[in-house]
């Protein structure tokens, strides 16, 4: 929300510890009209606006310190090396922010997250956003927030909308023959949503904390190259987005809610059409969704959102949140936990 932001930048303005690193945090989202799909898969640029809620749990917190002299990055998860595809994103991820520092130091990085990663709950978001604007502060790149948003997006799409705080809107950005790279880069970022009187909560159940079996990248360039319902839900996602926007400015959770569980339910057929076939939907998500169906019926708003795995978000008013819990954990046995909106990424202020 605009109060993070102009936090963030007051505090890029001075972001680095005395001893040149810099620690930021960042919270995961959850998008409420869906990213999936890339026109470009250097640029990270989307083939559609995407619209998410940013999470007050499940934080990530990353520092990056410069190591002159090193001859490679040193990136620990969760206190452990990390491995094989997740470290050279990150080296990938920290090359760019070299040359665009015009630097070559080498970094220790430490992520420790919260969130179970590459189980579909936007792990990679949280950890992006973390790592953009630690970075960023790190090698003396000054970005304001939409400029951390683009380069939170080249680490992970769905990450430059946690730079922002309560709901964001990932702008696509548009084509045209005669646009550069760079224009192309500037135009696609997260900014910040105008929401009327709407405090929802997202029940989260997590039914599978495991890595999934297929990337959301590989799913997504499968999705869009061989999928026949894509560009039927690319096109009908242009207009949830729409809809969404005005029932976020009316504060209509109820038309919020029904938008944001078609948009999903839609993204997932896209991936079942897919060949082969892209399957994150498990029996107990199934479960889960027959519970939000008879939640409805009893008089409950609540709906169902899912992203790259079988956990089901749940989304409802704050004052159902325990009644919603209670039927998830009943249906699916299975640990719930109740999220609210949360801030927008920082710097940890801590580390000066
Ligand atoms: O940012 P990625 O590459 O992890 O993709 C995320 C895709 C979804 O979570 C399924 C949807 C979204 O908009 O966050």
């Amino acid at each position: 929300m605009p109060v993070d932001v102009q936090l963030l930048d007051a505090q890029l303005l001075d972001g680095r510890s005395r001893d040149g690193g810099a620690t930021a945090v960042a919270h995961p989202n959850i998008a409420l009209v869906k990213y999936w799909g890339k026109r470009d898969a250097r640029l990270v640029l989307p083939y559609t606006d995407s619209l998410s809620m940013t999470l007050d749990v499940f934080p990530t917190t990353t520092s990056v310190r410069l190591s002159p002299g090193a001859t490679a990055d040193e990136v620990t998860l969760n206190g452990a090396p990390a491995q094989g595809e997740a470290g050279r994103r990150v080296t990938a991820f920290l090359d760019l922010v070299r040359e665009r520092a015009g630097r070559a130091e080498r970094a220790v990085v430490g992520t420790s997250n919260t969130v179970p990663t590459g189980a579909g709950l936007a792990s990679s978001a949280s950890g992006f956003a973390a790592l953009a604007v630690a970075s960023a502060a790190a090698y003396g790149l000054r970005l304001d927030a939409t400029g951390l948003s683009r380069l939170a997006r080249r680490g992970s799409g769905s990450a430059s909308r946690s730079i922002f705080g309560g709901f964001a809107v990932w702008r696509a950005g548009a084509n045209t023959d005669r646009d550069t790279e760079t224009a192309l880069d500037l135009a696609s970022h997260a900014e910040p949503v105008a929401v009327g009187d709407l405090t929802p909560a997202l029940v989260i159940a997590l039914l599978d904390a495991g890595p999934k079996a297929v990337s959301s990248r590989e799913a997504m360039r499968r999705t869009v190259e061989t999928s026949p319902l894509y560009r039927a839900w690319a096109e009908s996602s242009r207009d949830d987005l729409v809809e969404m926007r005005e029932a976020l400015r009316h504060g209509d959770l109820a038309t919020v809610g029904e938008v944001a569980e078609r948009n999903a339910l839609g993204m997932h057929a896209t991936m079942l059409a897919a060949r082969p076939a892209v399957r994150y939907l498990s029996p107990t998500s199934l479960t889960v969704l027959d519970t939000v169906l008879r939640l409805r019926r009893d008089g409950v708003p609540a709906y169902a959102t899912i992203d790259a795995g079988p956990n089901v978000k749940v989304l409802c008013r704050r004052s159902d949140a325990d009644q919603v819990s209670e039927a998830v954990r009943a249906a699916a046995s299975c640990p719930v936990v109740v999220a609210h909106c949360g801030p927008g990424a920082c710097l940890h202020t801590g580390n000066r």
